[in-house]
């Protein structure tokens, strides 16, 4: 699959923008402030109908505006062309269409290229809280095998009620209607926790070899060791065993929904102890990772968006990553300066215009 154009119209400071896509290495170049981040945005919104740098959307509507839009044009294995749209309104909420139709998440997904982003504030992925890695974790997952795209929200649900039943119960001791949520709940968690141990243990090898590749020192990997794994029974017992202390507090103190996914370096925390670089390196090992494992598993490249990635880079590190991107499905780089981009990069390179209302990019 393709992307053969994004369209802005308006979002953030891009008030009427249409870029045109090549296929391979597609290089965006214009000066700080010029608006490339927002045209990755603009076309991560278009297909996913939501933003990587925000969880409120509204924040894509431009100063003083009342909605932001945003169009992908994407051409698919069979040579058919398809847009999907993304919008949001202060009045209005929001949509996100496929040829001008409402569709449901999976159809959508269905018509999209799968999408990985590396953003400078994406470093949250390795630094931050686990949180963040499962929930990357489980995005994957959706992407990897789209059968199993519900087992978050599955678990996630299950646990909501068993936590809000914990909640009521509180510093009582009767454990009155428990059963059924340890039940859902052990259910939901056997799936998860299969799926994620399935997914690490496919990513492993890549990312280690990835990594060593982008110049990562010492040996790189990725481990999930969860705390409640098994069947079903199994788990639904280890909730049973750890029932009284969740009633003390309220809430459920086991389960998959508390998981790491660890990232280290010669078995040290890259989250704890990796310098910016590392880190850095990692996020593209594990982005890398998961592009080689979708491709090999179901044909198809994930749209790589790149933002910012060559300015910490050192040139052979650079090179590096180009060799890795080329030949290898579609992947949109932003840079400040030309000279940061290797030139055999520069396959096709698009200028985000400066002045951006009206301006249509060449
Ligand atoms: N909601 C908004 N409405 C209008 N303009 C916005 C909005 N949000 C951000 N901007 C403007 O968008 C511009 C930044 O665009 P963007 O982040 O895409 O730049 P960039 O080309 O990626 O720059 P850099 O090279 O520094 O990363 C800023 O001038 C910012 O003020
Ligand atoms: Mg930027």
């Amino acid at each position: 699959m393709l992307v053969t154009a994004i369209e802005a119209k308006p979002l953030r400071s891009l008030m009427d923008v249409r870029v045109e896509l090549e296929p391979g290495i597609v290089t965006l170049i214009g000066p700080n402030g010029a608006g490339k981040t927002n045209l990755l945005e603009s076309l991560y919104f278009a297909l996913t109908g939501r933003s990587f740098r925000t969880a409120d959307r509204r924040d894509l509507i431009p100063f003083g505006s009342k909605f932001a839009r945003a169009e992908a044009s994407i051409r698919d294995e069979a040579g058919i062309e398809r847009t999907l749209l993304a919008s949001v309104s202060r009045d209005e909420g929001r949509r996100h269409l496929l040829d001008g139709n409402q569709a449901d998440p999976t159809t959508l997904a269905r018509h999209r290229p799968p999408v990985a982003v590396f953003a400078p504030d994406r470093l949250a992925l390795v630094k931050g809280p686990p949180g963040e890695r499962r929930a990357h974790l489980d995005r994957y997952i959706a992407a990897r095998w789209p059968s199993r795209a519900g087992l978050r929200q599955r678990y996630g649900q299950a646990l909501a009620q068993r936590n809000a039943l914990l909640a009521r119960l509180a510093g009582h001791r009767v454990a009155g209607g428990l059963d059924v949520w340890d039940e859902a709940m052990a259910e939901a968690a056997a799936d998860l926790v299969a799926a994620r141990s399935e997914a690490v243990a496919e990513l492993a090898s890549p990312f280690t070899e990835a990594a060593a590749e982008l110049g990562l020192e010492g040996v790189a990997a990725i481990e999930y060791a969860p705390r409640a794994a098994g069947s079903a029974t199994e788990i639904r017992d280890g909730l049973g065993e750890r029932r009284e202390a969740d009633l003390k507090l309220g809430r459920s103190t086991w389960g998959p929904h508390l998981d790491e996914l660890k990232i280290t370096s010669t078995s040290k925390s890259l989250r704890r102890y990796g310098s910016q670089g590392q880190q850095r390196a990692a996020l593209l090992a594990l982005l890398f990772a998961e592009r080689e494992a979708l491709l090999e598993a179901r044909r198809v490249a994930p749209l790589l968006l790149l933002d910012d990635v060559m300015s910490e880079l050192d040139p052979e590190r650079r090179n590096r990553l180009v060799e890795r991107l080329r030949g290898r499905g579609q992947t949109l780089i932003t840079a400040a300066a030309e000279e940061s981009v290797p030139p055999h990069a520069l396959e096709s390179s698009v200028r985000i215009p400066i002045e951006a209302p009206a301006a249509v990019a060449a």
